[in-house]
């Protein structure tokens, strides 16, 4: 077993731990019986994480002696909706969980919204433990205390904010991901990298990302971390970390969600950049460092569409409100900023990105 890192992450009423440690799936009874007094917990998971994982934690929780329910939904972003909500909420009341009771999931970031939206509007709100089983989750979704589901109108459209007691990673998980799924994390991590610099950017740099994923995890989470604790509710720096989501965002609509979510971020922190050097007039190295960050990870960055067809994408996405658009200036590694471009250059914006 190695070493365990832990993260502390408070915010202005919650304070919570990131722990990251090999072998820690068959410690999470010992883990939470430190950390929380109620001794009865939902566990939910999709099929996959299910039949990979609920076992080891479900017989860890038990030997440390709570008494645990499971409850499965079907794996896939498909199954992030009001309708497995409520079934999470139906299972919760099965298993006769009261107030001071609590949810984990055990899964990928589908999981952690679905079971971080249930808890915050069960009985009013139960608190909920993350355990992370991708790459993504672990970097990015687990940690910052969004929540939430999708609307058939669009994704991440209805929500609440609802921070994890404790978030357990342990780096063995990602073992049994598939490449592909690696990769959604590896694009977040790059735009971490992109945002803070630092120890992250060099490994990024190097292209040995995955050689040591507890110390890329960690590194992660307190960049995260930082953002997260500066501006709780997204309404400021935390914007920041949007970097390649407004045209990624357009990318994977336009591809009906064909080109996952990964692959369009990192098509977008390519052309977020070349626009904004083109509209400020910036001379500016960052461009040409930011897809040699994605070449030696090997991502590509290739847009597959026209300006107006992302023009039409972008201009339904939740992030555009009302008259300005905030726009993410890369002036450099280590050194991003939030800026503000009426909506009405919005297809200037795009159009200079490809
Ligand atoms: N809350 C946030 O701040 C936040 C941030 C980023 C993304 N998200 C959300 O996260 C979701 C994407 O997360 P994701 O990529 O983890 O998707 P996911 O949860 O669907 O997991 C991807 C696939 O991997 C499988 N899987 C999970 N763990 C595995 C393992 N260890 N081995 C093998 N297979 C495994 C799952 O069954 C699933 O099929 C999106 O819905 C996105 O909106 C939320
Ligand atoms: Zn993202």
């Amino acid at each position: 077993m190695g070493l365990m890192k832990s993260i502390n992450i408070k915010t202005q009423n919650e304070s919570y731990d990131v722990i990251i440690e090999r072998g820690l799936l068959a410690r999470v009874g010992e883990l939470l019986s430190a950390r929380l007094k109620s001794r009865r917990a939902l566990l939910v998971c999709d099929d996959v994480t299910e039949s990979l994982y609920a076992g080891i934690v479900a017989s860890s929780l038990k030997k440390s002696g709570f008494d645990v329910a499971t409850f499965a939904f079907p794996h896939g972003e498909a199954s992030k909706t009001w309708s497995t909500a409520g079934s999470i909420l139906e299972a919760a009341t099965g298993a006769n969980l009261a107030r001071s009771d609590f949810f984990i999931s055990l899964g990928g970031g589908v999981c952690g919204d679905l079971t971080g939206f249930a808890a915050a509007v069960y009985l009013r709100g139960l608190p909920f433990v993350q355990i992370p089983t991708t790459l993504l989750a672990a970097v990015d979704a687990s940690v910052g205390g969004k929540t939430g589901v999708d609307l058939g109108t669009g994704k991440n459209l209805a929500g609440a904010f609802h921070q994890p007691s404790c978030v357990l990673f342990d780096p063995d998980v990602i073992k049994s991901l598939p490449a592909t799924q690696i990769d959604e994390g590896k694009a977040e991590i790059i735009k971490h990298a992109v945002l803070a610099g630092g120890r992250l950017y060099q490994l990024c740099a190097s292209g040995s990302l995955l050689d040591d994923i507890e110390e890329v995890a960690a590194l992660n989470v307190a960049i995260k971390r930082d953002y997260v604790v500066a501006d709780p509710c997204d309404t400021g720096c935390r914007q920041l970390l949007n970097f390649g989501h407004t045209i990624g965002h357009a990318i994977e609509k336009c591809s009906r969600y064909t080109i996952s979510h990964g692959q369009a971020v990192a098509m977008g922190m390519v052309a977020e950049t070349k626009t904004f050097i083109k509209l400020y007039n910036e001379k500016s190295e960052i461009l040409r460092i930011i897809k040699s960050l994605l070449e030696k990870n090997s991502i590509k960055f290739d847009i597959p569409y026209t300006a107006q067809e992302l023009t039409q994408a972008a201009l339904h996405d939740k992030k555009i409100s009302y008259g300005n658009l905030n726009i993410i200036a890369p002036l450099g590694i280590g050194n991003c900023q939030l800026r503000r471009l009426p909506v009405s250059r919005l297809g200037e914006y795009i159009e200079g990105g490809l």
